[in-house]
């Protein structure tokens, strides 16, 4: 698969480097054995996103046998094809794409598969009428996240008299973990008819949005208001959305605001554990060695299974500990 010249791509890296700002560590030479893998992550939004970084780069190391240009496209979409251009002019032998959202890849994945050079979809995914022109995505089930989360606040609120009053807060919108976990929440809204939407608000995954969104929402009503759940699309949202809602006076947990979370990293877990959050849906960051095994696979010469999903789980109070926190690797 090594297939670029040393001194092009080492030239045109360092054509990179001054054009974005960034310092791939090309410095030295590269090894002709090592495998180069030019890796677009969307930012370093939430706690999640850090995770996984540092999973990909734990594991794309020199010892490994690899050669890792890392790019941080600092959440616009528009940094991601950029980054993939030049990816595609160093003649890197993979590309590993983070989509911040579905939609709009098709041109830059067909230059890149003109290039012949494998593109890897982790985490999210895109909206491309040619499933070609990507080789495996590996990432999670947003919707089979969300549907969990519905049916906890079916089984939480089976009893429930009165309406059940939900704040949907939202993800990065058109990114397949906002539509997957939407999707879910939706389904479930129109199954019940006493479930009320009081408002949907958009976080964009991080805590500093959320917080002001859901402070601005929550002082705009004449009162206190009747909230049942917090239906937060990530954990920091679900920070922001806590601090607000503490800061007005409200009270967090299973007697009062329930607030649902997805990503379940140890900051959320420790809010459930202490009872402020109610509910965490795991959504696992720790990719790289899946992403790894699909390289293996086709530098073997094998095709690689078109999707891989990761094994998670649901917390509660009831099925965390201590011990499980400590042992939480992010
Ligand atoms: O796509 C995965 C989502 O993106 C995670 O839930 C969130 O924390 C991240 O920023």
């Amino acid at each position: 698969m090594r297939r670029r010249s040393l001194t092009v791509l080492m030239a045109l890296s360092l054509l990179f480097v001054s054009a974005c700002g960034d310092k791939p560590d090309l410095e030295g030479p590269v090894d002709e054995d090592l495998t180069v893998i030019g890796m677009c992550q969307v930012g370093a939004e939430s706690d999640w996103r850090v995770a996984n970084s540092e999973s990909m780069k734990a594991i794309f190391t020199e010892e490994n046998g690899y050669h890792l240009l890392f790019d941080d496209a600092r959440q616009k979409q528009e940094n991601q094809i950029t980054a993939i251009r030049k990816f595609i002019q160093q003649q890197v032998d993979y590309i590993v794409l983070m989509p911040i959202s579905e939609a709009g890849w098709d041109s830059v994945l067909q230059e890149a598969k003109e290039a012949g050079i494998p593109v890897i979809l982790v985490d999210r995914r895109v909206d491309v009428e040619d499933q070609s022109l990507y080789a495996a995505h590996v990432g999670s089930d947003f919707l089979r996240e969300g549907q969990r989360a519905a049916t906890w606040i079916e089984q939480a609120f089976q009893e429930a008299e009165k309406p059940v009053r939900i704040i949907h807060i939202q993800g990065t919108l058109g990114s397949t973990a906002q539509l997957g976990r939407t999707a879910a929440l939706e389904e479930a809204l129109a199954a019940h008819e006493n479930w009320e939407l009081l408002v949907r608000l958009d976080g964009d995954f991080t805590q500093a949005k959320t917080y002001e969104v859901m402070t601005q929402y929550l002082s705009s009503l004449p009162g206190r208001g009747e909230i049942d759940v917090v239906y937060c699309e990530n954990d920091n949202i679900a920070f922001g959305a806590l601090q607000a809602l503490e800061e007005q006076g409200y009270t967090c947990g299973r007697q009062g605001v329930n607030i649902i979370t997805f990503d379940a990293t140890r900051g959320a877990l420790t809010e459930c554990l202490n009872g402020r959050i109610s509910l965490a849906v795991e959504c696992n960051p720790l990719l790289g060695p899946l992403v790894e095994e699909v390289i293996q696979t086709m530098e073997a010469g094998r095709t690689p299974e078109k999707h891989h999903y990761v094994e998670e789980q649901i917390f509660t109070t009831e099925n965390l500990s201590a011990a499980l926190l400590e042992r939480r690797n992010y």
